[in-house]
């Protein structure tokens, strides 16, 4: 793989000032956005009054814990646009989440929001190693969810030649990678997995293409499955982070030239981690809920935001702006079986040790009996995988899952195709339990 490490002058200065310059911006965003929000949003002068502060009391980044949080349920109570803080006319994008389990939820932008972003984005595919004028296949979904349209902005500000190949049709993200020869692909690293199974239909060598580095992200994903994507494609694997309610994609992003988690862009979005119990601050370089506060959006001000998602904070290293590790999960997506947390991750990860597996997985929770379990479907590498073979796959990943969650399941090795594939984020918990 090549070294792609970005000329440090290419960088925006913030990407590398010091932590005193950085705070001292923050500090100054910080009061701002509390006032901004408190001002204009009926909802945040509510919960502010309720919990008996005011945006004059913060004078220090650690009195943002005297604040409120805002939890999913208030963006959906306040639906469609009740949360925003400017006129509609001042509107220049809006996005929203799926709502397939419930009321979606709208987030929108004003022109200078969609600068940041832009800003944000191109910071983020630069820091992936690629530079103005290179191509990039983006396999991201366009339209309400904000992958595909998000990383385009970026890419167009950072002077990519970018087609928006967005989701499905696999057989064709196949052509155009072969046919146009692109540097870098955006996509969900499940559906990546997706991609790499048809260049195995089509009888082409995936470690042959043009393509240098993969940005993935929407979903968690492992750095066993980086090694796994890395050597299959011979080309660089680096996570991209964001959520539609602080912004999109490119709220962090990891370094090709040191893959060691991902620079949160602090100087548009503040990071705490709370217990997610307690909701107390841990802590520092404690695992808990990624909490996270706009510094500078003007249509959809956000205010100590619970994400969901687990992480950890830790200090700047490519970057001044500090990191948070790889996302191990949401917390809603925290399997409790028989008293034990498990997280898809650990699966995957279990699942990557284990020869003759491919790196494709569901998890089915069934309650026969009252009593919860939990089956992990996988696949096979290749048809040719006898039986017996298959078998003792299954038996050593089992064994595996034991060993390292602490906890018995079934496994089922099926078919090469037996498990559904995904075109964006992979849908990895089928969950059958009776509800109540
Ligand atoms: O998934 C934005 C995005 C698009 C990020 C493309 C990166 C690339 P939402 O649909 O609002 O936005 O989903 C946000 O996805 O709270 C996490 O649970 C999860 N997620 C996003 N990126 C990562 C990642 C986009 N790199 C939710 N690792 C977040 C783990 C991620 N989980």
């Amino acid at each position: 793989m090549k070294d792609l490490t970005p000329d440090r002058s290419t960088l925006d200065p913030i990407e590398i000032a010091s932590r005193d310059e950085i705070t001292a911006l923050q500090v100054e965003r910080l009061k701002w956005s509390l006032r901004h929000a408190y001002d204009n949003v009926p909802f945040y002068k509510q919960s502010f009054d309720a919990a008996g502060v005011h945006p004059d009391d913060l004078t220090s980044l650690d009195d943002l814990a005297r604040f409120p949080f805002t939890v999913k349920t208030d963006l959906r109570d306040n639906y469609p646009f009740k949360m925003f803080a400017v006129p509609r006319n001042k509107l220049a994008r809006l996005h929203a989440s799926s709502g397939t389990t419930g009321q979606p939820t709208v987030v929108g932008y004003t022109q200078n929001d969609l600068d940041v972003w832009a800003t944000v984005v191109a910071r983020s595919l630069r820091a992936a190693g690629l530079r103005p004028g290179d191509m990039l296949h983006n396999a991201y979904g366009y339209g309400l969810f904000t992958g595909g349209l998000g990383i385009h902005l970026g890419a167009d500000r950072l002077g990519l030649a970018t087609y928006p190949v967005s989701g499905g049709m696999t057989p064709r993200q196949v052509r155009l990678i072969t046919d146009f020869e692109p540097k870098g692909i955006t996509v969900t690293p499940s559906y990546a997995l997706s991609i790499l199974d048809e260049f195995a239909v089509q009888g082409r060598d995936p470690r042959k293409t043009s393509l240098e580095v993969g940005i993935f992200g929407a979903e968690p994903w492992t750095n066993a499955m980086r090694q796994e994507i890395e050597q299959a494609f011979d080309m660089h694997a680096v996570d991209i982070y964001g959520l539609s309610e602080i912004m999109g994609p490119g709220v962090s992003m990891e370094c090709v030239e040191t893959k060691d988690g991902l620079h949160i862009w602090e100087d548009h979005f503040y990071p705490e981690i709370v217990n997610p119990d307690t909701g107390q601050p841990v802590a520092e370089g404690e695992q808990g809920e990624l909490v996270f506060t706009s510094l500078s959006k003007e249509a959809f001000p956000i205010i100590r935001y619970r994400t969901r998602d687990l992480t950890r904070l830790l200090p700047g290293t490519a970057r001044s702006m500090r990191r948070m590790e790889k996302v191990t999960g949401r917390s809603d997506d925290m399997i409790i079986l028989r008293g034990v947390n498990i997280f898809p991750t650990q699966i995957e990860e279990a699942l990557m040790a284990i020869a003759g597996l491919a790196p494709h997985f569901q998890i089915e929770l069934n309650r026969p009996d009252r009593m919860d379990q939990m089956r992990v479907i996988c696949e096979c590498v290749d048809a040719s995988v006898g039986q017996a073979d298959r078998d003792t796959a299954g038996r050593a990943l089992s064994a595996k899952i034991k060993q390292t969650v602490g906890i018995s399941v079934r496994v089922d090795v099926a078919d090469v195709g037996g498990v559904p594939r995904s075109e964006g984020k992979a849908v990895r918990i089928v969950d059958n339990r009776p509800k109540g």
